[in-house]
């Protein structure tokens, strides 16, 4: 196997953690290169539920190194924690995990500001995953956040600390009239933390070069999605990263030369977590089963995932943007129980400005669209556990070439199932 990204093309919740847990059984390096604890990775792996919000998909195969890069915001409490209930279920990571020096920290206070903006009334309402994201980043932006290297400069992280603490403290104070945060009681966070993370702690930017050079294969595993990158997704209803494979770069230091396949993850149908427009969203009983049969519920916050049909102008959207050399659909088996599906090709704008077939990149546009839809007859049978396309029944196959055609990408692995084994590959 040779470097390659995942990549969700949707907004999030793809099933991006079963494709990256398949392909790092080839791997060498797994990679989080953005997004921070937000993301809620699943694996089902005999029958046990992992679910990793920060360390690397790959830590379930205990010869394989994980990276943490510079360019995600790091919640140190939340790694702590995970790492030790991977270590409760017999999985020991601290040797083979590498942080980056330069990734960011998010601090306690992040996560207050993120609930704080949330809640007030007169803030816009983005639906975050309250897990400070949006806080730290905003930080590392305005050039006063604090990165892990500055833990082991006592003077520069007290300097740091001070800076950011004067403008966050007026916020908290004067906006939402909370309880200011004590420099002292920071500093003690800091030094708590700073020695249980320090042996994992590198230039992972440096470490992936050498790799490379060894010959070694690496696995960029991507959080969130497309369509709720900071650039390209729905502003301002999206996260605070850049999922698109430009955050693979700039979250790693590796260039875009060493990289030679790049995976989108597409879901058979739509999903979506937050506010913000959703064209092909069913606000009805064929919504309420797609979300039943797809179990979709927040692996992060447990909240009720919005869902709709296949959005085939977004996708379209996400190859182009991504350059995607290929195509994972998962969870097509949840389709099964459907006499007839849907797939949107373009969107009505209204009576005057008819109908595009593109995606409009102006996200108040796009919440203007009303899909147009393609309608497909379901399949007899089922796809469930299927492991080779043959066993698709004929109905089956022609969605996915239906899909093929229109976003001029191929489908070369489908995911049949929950589990590791249900995967049909193609190409
Ligand atoms: P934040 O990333 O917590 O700031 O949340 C911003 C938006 O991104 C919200 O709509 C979240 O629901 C969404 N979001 C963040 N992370 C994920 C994810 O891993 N899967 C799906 N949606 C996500």
């Amino acid at each position: 196997m040779r470097n390659t990204a995942i990549i969700g093309a949707q907004w999030g919740d793809e099933g991006k953690a079963k494709i990256v847990d398949i392909l790092s059984r080839d791997a060498d390096v797994i990679v989080r290169y953005q997004g921070g604890a937000n993301a809620g990775h699943t694996v089902v792996k005999d029958g046990v539920k992992f679910i990793f919000h920060l360390v690397p998909t790959g830590a379930l195969y205990p010869d394989k190194t994980c990276v943490i890069g510079n360019g995600v915001v790091l919640d140190p409490e939340q790694l702590l924690e995970e790492i030790s209930c991977l270590e409760e279920k017999g999985i020991f990571l601290k040797d083979r995990l590498k942080i980056s020096g330069n990734a960011h920290i998010v601090f306690p206070f992040h996560k207050l500001l993120d609930s704080a903006m949330e809640t007030d009334s007169a803030a816009q309402k983005i639906g975050t995953t309250l897990r400070g994201i949006g806080p730290a980043y905003t930080d590392k932006m305005r050039r006063i956040g604090v990165r892990i290297y500055d833990l082991y400069h006592p003077d520069v992280l007290k300097e740091r600390l001070e800076t950011n603490l004067k403008y966050k403290n007026a916020i908290i104070r004067e906006i939402f009239h909370k309880k200011e945060i004590l420099l002292e009681e920071i500093l003690s966070y800091c030094m708590k933390i700073a020695s249980r993370i320090e042996s994992m702690v590198c230039d992972t930017g440096n470490f992936l070069h050498q790799r490379i050079r060894e010959g070694d294969s690496i696995l960029f595993e991507g959080a969130q999605g497309t369509l709720l990158d900071i650039d390209f997704g729905t502003y301002p209803y999206l996260t605070s990263s850049n999922p698109t494979i430009g955050g693979l770069f700039s979250g790693t230091g590796v260039n875009p030369g060493q990289l030679d396949e790049i995976i989108g993850i597409a879901k058979a149908y739509q999903t979506r977590v937050g506010d913000g427009p959703f064209p092909t969203e069913l606000i009805d009983e064929t919504g309420d089963k797609l979300r039943q049969s797809g179990n979709e519920y927040g692996a992060t916050t447990g909240r009720p995932r919005r869902c709709g049909w296949l959005d085939l102008a977004a996708l379209r959207y996400a190859v182009k943007i991504n350059g995607f050399t290929r195509i994972a659909l998962t969870k097509i088996d949840v389709l099964d129980k459907f006499d007839t599906i849907y797939i949107c090709t373009g969107y009505q704008i209204s009576e005057e400005e008819g109908s595009i077939s593109r995606y409009p990149e102006d996200s108040t546009r796009l919440a203007q669209c009303q899909p147009i839809y393609k309608e497909l007859p379901g399949w007899e049978g089922t796809v469930r556990g299927a492991t080779d396309y043959k066993e698709f029944p004929k109905n089956a196959r022609r969605f996915i070439e239906k899909i093929e055609n229109f976003i001029h990408c191929q489908i070369s692995l489908i995911s049949t199932g929950p589990d590791r084994t249900e995967i049909v590959r193609r190409y």
